[in-house]
């Protein structure tokens, strides 16, 4: 594909939301709140983020942590909040309690594959029965007028692959668009994505917006999953932590400008902005929660192990101004062909990706 080639194909309508890109930051929870997103959304490309999951009942008692995950701002646009629940009433209550302070859409989480949200009904176990997920899914719609999306995973296993028949009835109800991870709910995260999955899916749609989602790490990636599925859009988790600058990558490709890589000082600055923005909302806690950064910015920024683990475990701001004027002077040491970093997924171990 040629730079450029693509300049019709820019934006993308989903309700009433004209977005400026294609690309959507899909939620990573623990990793993706509003520090971060606020971040990436500086650096340009991204076209819609969605909040980590929140579940409903919680957010209606406004628990802290709840109402932390939701916490945006200004810059934060376009955002949608991403709901879970196993109960209909929770989620229509929640989505109205949204729209109400203003938010400008739900998610509804059909994907998680965590054992203690499938128990209680919600997320990857919502897709074993179509039809219940779907008349949730048209109550939320009638009583909201902002868009309700739904992300969800192929299907349970392979032996029951209803990612495209869910689409369909979900389109004919008014989702304004669905995003699909293509593993089933027993794969988790191993194995590959099944593009051949997305596209039968992509295929069972008419009009509504399917967004493919799945190992996206690249531009190259990000091209052949288009030709490979005809999508509409994509949704990028993990590889938006490998590199926070895909999105503007992406964007400058499709404006027929180069990507251009960023500098070394670039680098450094987001790992400081980052943590400023998150001790802005968390004070001093933002020390602990930032340590979940640690492998990512390990390979980012290619600092040596000794540096990755001190950012594992400072306790201060001070601390951390030392660890940046250090990470200024060693960046770039370590170097591996392949960048991955550690990360915990959902319902499993440490994987390496
Ligand atoms: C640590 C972690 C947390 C996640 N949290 C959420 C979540 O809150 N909601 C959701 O819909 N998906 C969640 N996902 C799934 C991702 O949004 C995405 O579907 C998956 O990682 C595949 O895309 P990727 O290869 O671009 O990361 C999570 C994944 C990971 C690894």
């Amino acid at each position: 594909m040629q730079p450029g080639s693509q300049q019709s194909a820019i934006g993308l309508q989903i309700g009433p939301r004209q977005l400026a890109t294609r690309y959507f930051l899909a939620p990573l929870a623990g990793y993706t709140h509003l520090a971060f997103r606020t971040m990436l959304r500086r650096l340009g490309g991204v076209g819609l983020a969605t909040t980590d999951l929140v579940q409903a009942r919680m957010l209606l008692s406004q628990t802290r942590k709840s109402l932390e995950l939701i916490a945006t701002n200004r810059e934060d646009r376009p955002l949608s909040v991403q709901l879970f629940s196993g109960h209909v009433n929770d989620l229509v209550e929640a989505a109205k309690w949204l729209q109400d302070r203003n938010y400008s859409g739900v998610d509804i989480n059909m994907g998680c594959p965590m054992a203690r949200i499938n128990g209680a009904g919600g997320g990857a176990r919502l897709m074993c029965d179509t039809q219940a997920a779907v008349e949730m899914v048209a109550r939320v719609i009638d009583v909201v007028d902002i868009p309700v999306t739904v992300k969800m995973r192929l299907g349970w296993d392979d032996d029951h692959p209803a990612a495209p028949q869910l689409a369909e009835a979900l389109e004919n109800i008014g989702t304004a668009a669905i995003t699909v991870h293509g593993r089933t709910r027993q794969q988790g995260f191993r194995g590959g994505v099944n593009r051949k999955a997305i596209r039968e899916t992509v295929q069972a749609t008419c009009k509504m917006p399917v967004i493919a989602n799945g190992d996206i790490r690249t531009v190259e990636d990000a091209h052949s999953m288009f030709a490979d599925t005809g999508c509409a859009g994509i949704a990028i988790g993990r590889g938006a932590m490998l590199d926070p600058w895909i999105f503007r990558r992406l964007q400058q490709f499709e404006q027929g400008r180069p990507p251009t890589d960023p500098t070394p000082e670039e680098q450094v600055s987001f790992l400081e902005d980052h943590f400023r923005l998150m001790a802005k909302q968390h004070a001093e806690y933002s020390c602990v929660i930032f340590r979940k950064f640690a492998a990512w910015y390990g390979v980012v920024l290619g600092i040596p192990e000794y540096l990755e683990d001190r950012l594992r475990r400072f306790e201060s701001y001070d601390e951390f101004d030392e660890i940046v004027r250090l990470v200024q002077k060693h960046h770039g040491e370590r170097q591996s062909r392949v960048p991955t970093a550690l990360i915990k997924v959902p319902n499993g171990p440490v994987s390496h990706w």
